[in-house]
């Protein structure tokens, strides 16, 4: 490839980047990545999935021991205390353990890291810290940031009013969090600092929380929370966020219109979503368009218009998931590569990191109605052996599959395990399988599985426990 610096540049090393990079390499193909970040890994190993995982599972230990929850257990514990600073210490150790880890397999796999920001200057060359770097496919991979609200001025090192980023790094557990989007940022974090002490109140302007998941679990879902503690004012917009000194006043009405009210918070976090990183790349130095959210569009192979310019990741529809970003990151490197890589995006699990958990895989009892006729089956937690052992009631398994052919077309699950009992269904999904092929499965016993198993006995009407 003497005409080129490289067969393969990745712009962005977050999931989709760093293993597109990777797989390209491994393929045989010479690869660099450019990041503009410090460390590899993107939003998702540096500010994203491993962090708030990290103080979600260290805030529900803690919950745990300090809310006397045990005790029915015969565990009593006393004296517990928050070192908030040693929590804190333990996720940037396991966020640079993992960000440090893919710089070794960047030079395990002979990846060259250009560090800088990487914007096009013509179809087969970008510019990375004052130099001109050209390839003969260049991927991006550019990720997502915050969707700003506007009139509302995040300021992550005042900590006030906070996007995900500040809200995974907070000094003090705040005494009153207001979190604007009932998503799954602001009941994941909102969780976390629930856990910690925080009275937590979520602002969603939709009618329910969660939107885009199956109508049975957002039900469930807002139920749960609720018991848990929350305040979810859901059908409500805010109109504005005004801070003095180390307080936010937060003014809210009825998204239908009428009266408003005002709500006094120490951290605001803004949590609405978030859009693709498109500006200051260069695109249409290229040619190349985006669509109205800002996306890029390629097409089955992750090739976009501009020949030898692939793309995949938050950057185009779909998800934004870290594992679908993955998929596409090998995929497109073997498409580059002359193979055929490919991506099912009907079956792209999805987990709220929440206790319980809440996963999800293929259409919502709403989607696979709008397709024709289907059947559904729905086993409840409560009935599940393991759960009643482990005292983890809340939620259930329901399974929805094709009326005339019996194939499985989505499985929402609300449970303790959820996001490990989902692959399982995604793997049944990607083999075709009908609820038949499930209910015939033998599972262990006692597992959080077994409600699976009986979900889909429910679909042929016969489960056995309920
Ligand atoms: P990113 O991870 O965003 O990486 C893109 C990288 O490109 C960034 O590092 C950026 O600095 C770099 N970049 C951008 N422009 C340029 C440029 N011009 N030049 C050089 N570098 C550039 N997903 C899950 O599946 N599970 C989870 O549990 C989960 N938790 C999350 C929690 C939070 C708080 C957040 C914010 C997100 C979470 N996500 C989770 C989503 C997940 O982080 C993203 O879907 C995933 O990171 C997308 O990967 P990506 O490679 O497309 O982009
Ligand atoms: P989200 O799309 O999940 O939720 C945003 C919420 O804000 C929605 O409920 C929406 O209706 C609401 N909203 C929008 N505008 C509003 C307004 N003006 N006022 C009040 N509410 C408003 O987005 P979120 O939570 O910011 O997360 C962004 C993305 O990051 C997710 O879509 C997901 O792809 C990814 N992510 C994934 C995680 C996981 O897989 N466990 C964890 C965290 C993030």
């Amino acid at each position: 490839m003497a005409d080129f610096d490289y067969d393969v540049l990745v712009i962005g090393a977050g999931p989709g980047g760093y293993v597109a990079a990777i797989r390209a390499a491994q393929l045989g193909l010479k690869t660099a990545c450019v990041e503009s970040r410090e460390t590899l890994g993107g939003t998702c190993l540096n500010v994203g999935c491993i962090p708030s995982k990290a103080l979600l599972h260290a805030s529900e230990k803690f919950e745990e021991v300090s809310s006397g929850v045990l005790a029915h257990f015969g565990v009593n514990v006393s004296g517990a205390s928050l070192d908030l600073g040693a929590m804190m210490g333990e996720k940037d150790k396991v966020v640079s353990g993992l960000t440090g880890g893919i710089a070794f397999l960047f030079k395990k796999n002979k990846v060259d890291w250009l560090k800088g920001l990487a914007s096009f200057t013509g179809p087969n060359t970008v510019q990375v810290a004052g130099k001109a770097v050209t390839a003969k496919n260049i991927v991006i991979a550019t990720g997502s940031s915050v969707t700003p609200l506007p009139g509302v001025e995040i300021d992550n090192a005042k900590g006030v009013v906070v996007d995900s980023t500040g809200a995974i790094a907070l000094p003090k557990v705040p005494e009153h969090l207001v979190v604007i989007g009932g998503g799954v940022i602001g009941l994941e974090l909102g969780s976390v600092w629930r856990r910690l002490g925080a009275k937590v109140t979520v602002v969603e302007y939709l009618d329910q929380i969660l939107p885009g998941m199956d109508d049975d679990v957002r039900k469930e879902a807002a139920k749960i929370f609720k018991k848990q503690g929350f305040d979810i004012k859901t059908g409500t917009k805010v109109t504005g966020v005004a801070v003095k000194g180390k307080k936010a006043t937060v003014s809210v009405e009825p998204a239908k219109g009428g009266a408003g009210e005002t709500i006094e918070a120490d951290v605001v976090l803004v949590a609405i979503g978030r859009k693709p990183n498109t500006e200051g790349l260069g695109l249409d130095r290229i040619g190349l368009a985006t669509n109205a959210r800002g996306q890029i569009e390629p097409d089955h192979d992750f090739a976009t218009t501009v020949p030898g310019v692939w793309a995949v990741g938050d950057v185009i529809p779909g998800p934004m998931l870290a594992h679908k970003a993955e998929d596409e990151g090998i995929a497109v490197a073997e498409n580059i590569a002359g193979l055929t890589g490919i991506v099912n995006h009907d079956v792209i699990p999805g987990v709220v990191y929440t206790q319980p958990e809440i996963a999800s895989v293929g259409l919502t009892e709403a989607q696979a109605k709008e397709r024709g006729a289907i059947k559904v089956g729905k086993f409840p937690m409560m009935a599940n052996s393991r759960a009643k052992a482990n005292d983890e009631p809340d939620g259930f398994v329901k399974v929805i599959s094709d009326a005339a052919t019996d194939r499985v077309l989505g499985v929402h699950i609300i449970a303790s395990v959820a996001g490990t009992m989902i692959a399982q269904a995604a793997q049944a999904m990607e083999f075709g399988a009908s609820s038949e092929d499930i209910a015939y499965t033998c599972h262990a016993h006692p597992t959080h599985s077994e409600a699976l198993k009986e979900a889909a006995m429910a679909v042929q009407g016969k489960p056995i426990h309920m």
